[in-house]
């Protein structure tokens, strides 16, 4: 107990002075029972209970990743109408990814970070690591790509930024949530090793090097538990192997079973008896799994205290590392730094995926009428999506940023296409004449200089949205047609595509340029007027690999059973092989590689050294070249160093990324790049002896500029 002279001091749990676990346990000797499984469940659609008679403040969490999400009711999902909470909207994570840079993933996190200070928010529900597995994954969008390597270099900043602000970050979704068919339910069986190679190494990189505060539960299922309340993940893998101490938080509606919530990890409910974004049942927060039920099991002698005060210590150790913390910045909103941030990101994002004749760029003053023709060019694409919709303080439409750039005289526009509304969980075709359309398009196409065609998918459902996987790897709402239709009456029709996902390309050999834009968020039409325009040199590479055509990936390779299964389970016959380890291993060409980005100047490389030819295991491998820009302007290049081993037990890729570097480079400028790569890292999952495993012998590092385009290889020798 406190004694009575200690008490008219600062309590010791509110004594900043204090370090953390000393605050936590001496909070949670003050509180009743009652008070702590208060703490382990929702109060609301977004918050829950802090302990109000100690002045320990509630949690409040927020979407996420990609901006602060506006205010909803307090037990709906519908947007309450505040006037305060328009926010800045950052480029999708794919575009992230694609930048291959993780300082601006720090400046991304920063940013975002801020606003969710500004906007009082505890956690914020982001960043997304889920694996790109399948390019149908109506959530791709939210995740940084199909790379272990990549993901786990671009989360770290991201959280560090989020949380120096005094928010914690929410790592999501814990884990194998790669599809969003039978989300709520599909029972994944994935073998040990593609867990640990391919699935978690994000996840891990979030925890140990992100030290993120908190971390999501996915809906589906993996060996016949929830993951939710799935005692491998969360018990063996991330608290005991991976010695994570923050909050467990379930995605809403994710939790179904009070024992399994109770014992296998979980440490905060979220959202029960809604059904992801959809249903939402009256059902009182008293009655929760991980409420009523958890107080009477604990009264019942069922559940042993020490499992709720765990609990309580995570979610208060949470708190006091947030709202309680002593150097909690005031955070910003909408500031011009954000707009600055979101606008070098997105250009850094965007991937030139063909160039012939130098179409792109298309520096102002060198046509007359440029016909800008698509849905994409000027329909929001910040609203839609899920949980991931925003309202934003502005959005630039590409149209806006292509007139603010060559001026409104230069730009005629036309939509061609038409998609219904961004509805949830259901698709409404628009009720425009879609040959009138079309005609308009084809006029306007006809007669222009050059014609920009604005396509690719959009927010709506069955499209990049939460709670539907595409349908196809088609381009929807007619594009395909129309882009043939266009082609016919102009050749100098250029395609830009924006999209979180890979899409199929029947007119490829026919058009001269392809841009892939992302959803860009609220500098879109800047940033992609930057690079069409020649202002900025592009510099994104692909975070995925584009299929040729669908059953090229390796998730569809292996029939239904592989994706999406047969609605109760799912086997992940791919096992290791995803992405451009499938694709390589396998010798099928991809329709555009991982890795792969174009510039408007051209680099060489030079002669890859190691500085030494054999290493320990324990030892680390410097691998040395340069980098020179042989064109006339200023751009980047990505180093990617791959790394195979050509005789092992297991079944390896024909290459995996182990380290990248992002080199700038003038104009005839050259520069020296060092690459380190630690040999224990060059090991695979060995799932008999349950750890990694180095086995000596030859390892070839292969470095390119993407996994298909490799100039040179070296051989060293691990002992
Ligand atoms: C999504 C989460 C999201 C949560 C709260 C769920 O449907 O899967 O990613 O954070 O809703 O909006």
């Amino acid at each position: 107990m406190v004694s009575a002279k200690q008490e008219k001091q600062i309590p010791v749990y509110a004594d900043v002075t204090k370090p953390l676990e000393v605050r936590v346990e001496d909070a949670l000797k003050r509180m009743t029972t009652e008070e702590k499984v208060a703490l382990c469940h929702a109060q609301s659609k977004f918050s829950s209970k802090g302990v109000a008679r100690l002045g320990i403040p509630e949690v409040w969490m927020m979407d996420g990743p990609h901006g602060i999400r506006e205010e909803s009711f307090w037990d709906e999902w519908g947007g309450a109408q505040w006037t305060n909470d328009s926010c800045t909207a950052f480029p999708a994570l794919t575009c992230l990814a694609a930048s291959f840079n993780p300082d601006l993933s720090l400046s991304y996190g920063k940013s975002i970070g801020e606003e969710a200070r500004y906007r009082n928010k505890t956690v914020l529900l982001g960043p997304g690591v889920n694996i790109y597995r399948t390019p149908l994954n109506g959530r791709n969008f939210e995740y940084l790509g199909e790379d272990p390597f990549l993901a786990s270099r671009m989360v770290v900043p991201y959280i560090k930024g989020v949380q120096a602000n005094g928010v914690a970050a929410c790592v999501k979704h814990f884990a194998l949530n790669n599809q969003e068919e039978w989300r709520g339910h599909i029972n994944v069986n994935v073998s040990d090793r593609a867990l640990y190679e391919i699935y978690l190494p994000a996840f891990k990189a979030a925890v140990q090097e992100g030290n993120a505060w908190s971390i999501m539960g996915a809906y589906n299922q993996l060996r016949g538990e929830h993951c939710c309340h799935n005692d491998l993940l969360l018990n063996k893998i991330l608290k005991n192997e991976w010695k994570f101490d923050g909050v467990v938080i379930s995605d809403w509606g994710g939790v179904h079973n009070t024992d399994q919530a109770v014992r296998n990890g979980l440490d905060l409910e979220m959202g029960t008896y809604t059904n992801g974004l959809t249903t939402n049942g009256s059902f009182p927060y008293s009655e929760y799994y991980l409420a009523n039920p958890f107080l009477k099991g604990i009264k019942e002698g069922k559940y042993d205290k020490a499992l709720l005060d765990e609990k309580a210590r995570r979610i208060l150790r949470l708190i006091f590392r947030t709202t309680m913390s002593a150097n909690r910045p005031f955070g910003r909103f909408v500031s011009p730094e954000h707009s600055e941030a979101a606008r070098s990101i997105a250009r850094e994002g965007i991937v030139l995926l063909k160039n012939d004749k130098a179409f792109f760029p298309v520096v102002p003053g060198r046509y007359k009428k440029i016909a800008v023709i698509g849905e994409n060019a000027n329909r929001s694409l910040v609203i839609g999506g899920g949980s991931s919709s925003l309202k934003a303080a502005y959005e630039i439409s590409p149209l806006q940023g292509l007139i603010a750039k060559y001026g409104r005289e230069h730009i005629v526009y036309s939509m061609g296409t038409a998609s219904g509304p961004s509805l949830y969980g259901r698709e409404e075709a628009s009720k425009l004449n879609t040959d009138s359309l079309m005609a308009a398009a084809i006029k306007a196409a006809k007669d222009a200089d050059v014609v920009l065609y604005f396509g690719g998918l959009n927010k709506n459902h069955f499209q990049d949205c939460e709670g539907g996987d595409r349908q196809t790897l088609s381009l929807p709402f007619g594009q395909d047609k129309l882009i043939d239709a266009l082609l016919k009456v102009n050749k100098n029709t250029a395609v830009v595509l924006v999209s979180g996902n890979a899409v199929a390309m029947p007119w490829l050999s026919k058009v001269p340029a392809v841009m892939q834009g992302w959803y860009l968020g609220s500098e879109a039409g800047n940033a992609l007027a930057d690079v069409i325009s020649g202002e900025v040199n592009p510099s994104g590479k692909l975070p995925f690999s584009f299929p040729k055509k669908l059953e090229d990936n390796s998730a569809h390779a292996f029939g239904k059973l592989s994706y999406p299964g047969d609605s109760v389970n799912q086997y992940y016959k791919d096992d290791i092989l995803v992405g451009y380890r499938w694709f390589d291993t396998k010798k099928i060409k991809p329709l555009f590689p991982f890795g792969y980005g174009l510039s408007y100047t051209n680099f060489e490389v030079g002669k890859l050294t190691t500085d030494r030819p054999a290493y320990g295991k324990d030892d680390v491998i410097h691998a040395r070249f340069t980098v020179k820009n042989t064109g006339s302007r200023t751009g980047a290049e990505v180093a990617q160093l791959y790394v195979s081993d050509p005789v092992c037990s297991v079944t390896r890729p024909a290459k995996e990324l182990k380290a990248f570097q992002k080199v700038y480079l003038q104009p005839g400028e050259t520069k020296t790049v060092d690459l380190d790569l630690k040999v224990s890292d060059l090991g695979f999952y060995d799932e008999e002896k349950k750890d990694w495993n180095v086995e000596p012998g030859e390892f070839i590092l292969q470095l390119g500029n993407s996994s298909s385009n490799i100039s040179q290889t070296q051989r060293v020798i691990v002992k």
